[in-house]
């Protein structure tokens, strides 16, 4: 359990390869912060792992911030959520002696990732977005040069449009990150396309 001011329950591995960024892991709706750790695992084997477990419930499943329908968030809720997170890795990078790290997301905890690139730049070194979509009706305008993300989406996937996705690679491209967007003959669920990607752009980053 956490004593940081942040209230996250989260869980901490730290890294036995001091080469690699440490991994935030940003679960689903319905996940908590056990879900990605395989996954992180595997995708940047030796690294810091910081995986906190989103603090709304919706019918007692975990999510990052609250949503009116599937698809429609509660801008005003994202915000206030993406600058708790936002406290909680400044202070758990303190606290572990943690350099920037790069966010792993999937779904609900990939939306909070790049409201966190777009509210909060410069704090993640880089991001890769599972299934993600455009937070933010109007998104805020951020710098981003120097920022690496990686979007993968599924060209079949019933929850997030591939033009969503494509959007939103517009909008960081523009403010200025590198970007890489795959759209996979995929579902909204993950496959062992998505593990290879990642795993390959986490080699680089
Ligand atoms: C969201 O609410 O973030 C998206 O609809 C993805 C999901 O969690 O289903």
């Amino acid at each position: 359990m956490s004593d940081l001011r942040s209230d996250f329950v989260h869980i901490f591995e730290p890294g036995q390869d001091t080469a690699r960024p440490p991994v935030l892991l940003l679960h689903g709706t319905g996940g908590d912060e056990r879900d990605l750790l395989p996954l992180g695992r595997t995708v940047a084997p030796g690294a810091a792992l910081l995986s906190p477990r989103g603090a709304v419930l919706e019918h007692g499943m975990p999510r990052f911030f609250r949503r009116l329908a599937e698809g429609v968030f509660d801008e005003d809720d994202l915000r206030r959520r993406t600058d708790d997170l936002a406290a909680f890795i400044r202070e758990a990078q303190a606290r572990h002696g943690i350099a920037a790290p790069v966010a792993l997301g999937f779904s609900n905890g990939a939306n909070i990732a790049a409201s966190l690139l777009l509210r909060h730049p410069g704090l993640l070194r880089g991001a890769a977005l599972l299934r993600a979509m455009v937070p933010y009706a109007e998104p805020p305008a951020a710098r981003l040069e120097g920022t690496k993300v990686l979007l993968l989406s599924g060209a079949a996937d019933p929850i997030v449009p591939a033009a969503n996705t494509a959007r939103l690679a517009g909008i960081l491209q523009a403010a200025g990150a590198t970007v890489k967007h795959h759209d996979l003959p995929l579902g909204h669920g993950l496959s062992q396309m998505d593990v290879a990607l990642t795993r390959d752009w986490m080699a680089a980053v």
